[in-house]
């Protein structure tokens, strides 16, 4: 497809990769200095919905540079302009509702990388878009890498195809065990009673099936979810037939609070998942957050995750089905 929009300008961002043929992220840039407004911003994209959401679906990650978005005002107005439906968080990270349908991205320490994830992989409905909006720049790290999700399959089909066909066949399942107490020391650590938000043990476990969730209940009261089983790989319409790494594997293989296996218990080898993460790392687009970034990723297309920043750093989230 080509470019063919006069309302933008295409940009650069230092840490852009070009992947078969399409550049990630595509850098949109007012088209003349003085059209850097949020309400041009806002006409423009009005102008070219149709357009835009091509381009997302194409280049599976769109960033507006330049232009002055400055609060969760403008932020909510530049999400209400692309007339997508919202979809709820349900998930581990602490989030705090700003406005509209604006919420911090995560509460958890600055210290903790987030790993690689897409977003909501777990639930039976997740997003399609994820949109996030830098309105304080962290000083140093705090980056928000993502990677094309296609690549990973790719490489670990060139480097272990069995392994991934036995996986497929078979499926995955994961375990995570949820406190009850909240400790946000983690992000791993909010406690039950906020994840399915409720204090009653019944009402959680009824929310918990309903999500596609087994539960068991600790001595100590916490809580383990077992889910799956669930895809390795899936294929969204309209993304060329992509596999995309739609799983979590790297994330809660082998961790305190988490496991994943195959979904017939089989264990899953330490040094497969090794191997992945490194894939992983090494497909990551790495950009610098400026002020007033706003960032659209196709969910089902990217994973993303968030290295360890200094304070401060206040990046700002919605999802879109
Ligand atoms: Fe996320």
């Amino acid at each position: 497809m080509e470019y063919n929009c006069k309302e933008f300008k295409v940009g650069k961002c230092e840490g852009e990769k070009l992947v078969d043929g399409e550049t990630l992220p595509l850098v949109l840039t007012p088209p003349e200095p003085s059209k850097n407004g949020i309400e041009s911003l806002l006409v423009a994209l009005k102008n070219n919905k149709q357009w835009f959401e091509e381009m997302l679906v194409k280049n599976s990650a769109v960033l507006f540079r330049g232009f002055d978005v400055k609060n969760a005002v403008d932020f909510n107005d530049i999400v209400e302009t692309c007339d997508w439906e919202d979809i709820r968080y349900v998930g581990p990270a602490p989030r705090t509702h700003i406005h509209k349908r604006i919420w911090t991205a995560n509460e958890g320490p600055l210290s903790e990388f987030i790993y690689y994830h897409h977003e909501m992989v777990l639930i039976k409905e997740f997003p399609k878009a994820v949109i996030l909006f830098c309105e304080v720049p962290p000083p140093e790290g705090g980056e928000t890498p993502f990677v094309p999700s296609f690549k990973v399959t790719e490489r670990m089909m060139e480097e272990f195809p069995e392994f991934v066909e036995e996986v497929e066949a078979k499926g995955l399942k994961y375990t995570f065990t949820a406190l009850s107490n909240d400790n946000t020391t983690s992000m791993r650590g909010r406690g039950w009673q906020d994840a399915f938000a409720t204090q009653d043990q019944e009402e959680a476990e009824r929310r918990a099936r309903a999500l596609g969730m087994d539960v068991e209940w600790l001595e100590n009261g916490g809580v383990k979810t077992i889910l799956g089983p669930r895809a390795l790989t899936k294929v969204f319409e309209g993304r060329k037939g992509r596999r995309m790494w739609f799983n979590t594997m790297v994330g809660m293989h082998g961790k305190e609070l988490s496991s994943a296996m195959m979904a017939d218990g089989t264990e899953i080898p330490e040094n497969i998942v090794k191997r992945c993460e490194e894939i992983i790392e090494d497909e990551s687009i790495q950009f610098k957050w400026e002020k007033g970034d706003v960032l659209f990723l196709d969910n089902y297309a990217t994973l993303h995750g968030r290295r360890p920043s200094l304070a401060p750093r206040r990046v700002l989230v919605a999802t879109c089905k």
